[in-house]
């Protein structure tokens, strides 16, 4: 508290010298009394009045941002959330600076972080002290079981989602009995009774106290919402203290590669480098590229088991496609029209000359086009083919002219360990608490 008030006069001594009315403000979790230890970053807004211009507060935001944090020392980034704003590590702790608007209720809404001042009202003057202390333990639990977070790399709950959802069923074992217990999709929360839920089609719709029209769990996915369910009833058949503790899942290399060869799949990984951008501008390209192989491998009959992706400390993404056998035939059955259908035989007769019945249908025995994985690989990818593909925009050249393909194995031998728990993770979503 004292190091955010410290940060908060030195920029609003400079906003005055330099004849700009801002008031700052210190907002999310350490505001609310919910952070935790390590883990929370500090999030101080700069609130302009309404009569500034966008670009205006865009540029104040920035530069009394990065002034602040060079004074104290600190190395100043700059981020993107619906607008840009600065952060930088000072001793030790996160902090973000964003400019935002004074508004006083969600009709004056400028942009999506101006909700975060009339969040930090809601929880300051709702929540009781005993609840801030079960948003820790539910906040801690979610680590645990990696559900916490609503980037879309987690596609998981958002801290104030973990508030709301201590306000509504006021103790973290209450809210673990009804997730395991009552929670379905679309399940919904309204705890200022507004009745919008209706038109939110997610697996969770809790309607923002402090904007009727926003759905909270709006960016949970339908993987964290069922593994978080699971998780609470894992947690309440075996309340163990590992749900409280930092998931440490260790793994070598050697287990990792006896997990495959037990498989006795054919497991492909496709290497590229990725542009240095946001991670919630780049993963979806990557998860979009990644559905798009999984999709067009099906249609030439390579069937996938499992598949998933990770960006390692290098900027590489790797997407892991692991197929049941990554070798078929080199011809393929071909079925053709019943024979009761006399013209349309006909046809496939003509079209197909080495057609023959298979009991009341025409069938025919035709080429394929690509016999093994890396072949087609080799060839979709091709800047002439690749329009079968959906791939990223900021990725797919460096799809086309620089991938490497490799197998699972190799990829194992290379990377460090930080980097095989991350493939394990996605591959096997936290087997030991989860599952
Ligand atoms: N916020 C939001 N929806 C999100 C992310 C953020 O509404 N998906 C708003 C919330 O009001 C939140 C504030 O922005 O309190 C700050 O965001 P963040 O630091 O991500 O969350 P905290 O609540 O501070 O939680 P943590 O302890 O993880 O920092
Ligand atoms: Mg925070």
């Amino acid at each position: 508290m004292n190091f955010s008030n410290k940060l908060i006069e030195i920029i609003t001594d400079y906003a005055e010298s330099k004849n700009v009315d801002i008031t700052c403000r210190l907002v999310g979790s350490m505001a609310k009394n919910t952070s935790l230890m390590g883990k929370s970053d500090i999030d101080i807004f700069m609130t302009f009045p309404l009569t500034y211009s966008e670009d205006k507060l865009k540029e104040y935001g920035l530069e009394f941002g990065n002034y602040c944090i060079e004074k104290v020392g600190g190395v100043p980034e700059i981020r993107y959330a619906s607008h840009p704003y600065t952060t930088g590590i000072i001793d030790g702790y996160e902090v973000d600076f964003v400019p935002c608007y004074k508004i006083s209720d969600s009709s004056e809404l400028k942009s999506a972080v101006d909700r975060t001042i009339l969040h930090t009202d809601y929880i300051q003057s709702h929540m009781t002290e005993d609840e801030t202390r079960q948003v820790l333990l539910l906040k801690k639990f979610m680590g645990s079981v990696n559900t916490y977070g609503a980037n879309y790399k987690v596609s998981g709950f958002s801290g104030y989602l973990c508030e709301l959802l201590i306000l509504e069923y006021h103790s973290f074992e209450n809210v673990v009995y009804h997730a395991a217990n009552h929670w379905h999709n679309r399940y919904r929360i309204d705890l200022e009774e507004y009745g919008t839920s209706d038109k939110f089609k997610d697996p969770l719709i809790v309607i923002d106290p402090v904007d009727k029209n926003r759905n909270v769990a709006s960016a949970l996915s339908m993987q964290k919402f069922s593994e978080f369910i699971v998780a609470c009833r894992n947690f309440l058949s075996d309340p163990k203290k590992d749900y409280f503790r930092d998931r440490v899942i260790s793994v070598s290399g050697d287990d990792l590669c006896e997990e495959f060869r037990k498989r006795g799949t054919d497991c492909y990984v496709l290497s590229f480098n990725v542009p240095d951008l946001p991670d919630d501008v780049i993963y979806p390209q990557i998860n979009k590229t990644m559905n798009s192989f999984v999709k067009v491998s099906e249609m030439y009959d390579f069937r996938v088991i499992e598949n998933s992706y990770y960006i390692d400390s290098d900027n590489i993404a790797h997407i892991i496609l692991e197929y049941e056998f990554s070798r078929l035939s080199n011809v393929k059955i071909h079925n053709g029209p019943q024979i009761r259908f006399h013209e349309n035989g006909v046809n496939f007769k003509n079209k197909y000359p080495n057609a023959y019945i298979r009991g009341n249908k025409w069938i025919s025995i035709s080429e394929r086009k690509y016999t093994s994985v890396p072949e087609m690989i080799e060839n979709i990818v091709k800047k002439e083919n690749r329009s079968i593909l959906k791939l990223g925009k900021n990725v797919k050249d460096e799809i086309t002219e620089n991938y490497v393909l490799s197998s699972v194995f190799d990829l194992i031998d290379e990377e460090n360990n930080e980097d095989y728990e991350q493939l394990f993770m996605h591959l096997f979503p936290d087997y030991k608490l989860v599952r």
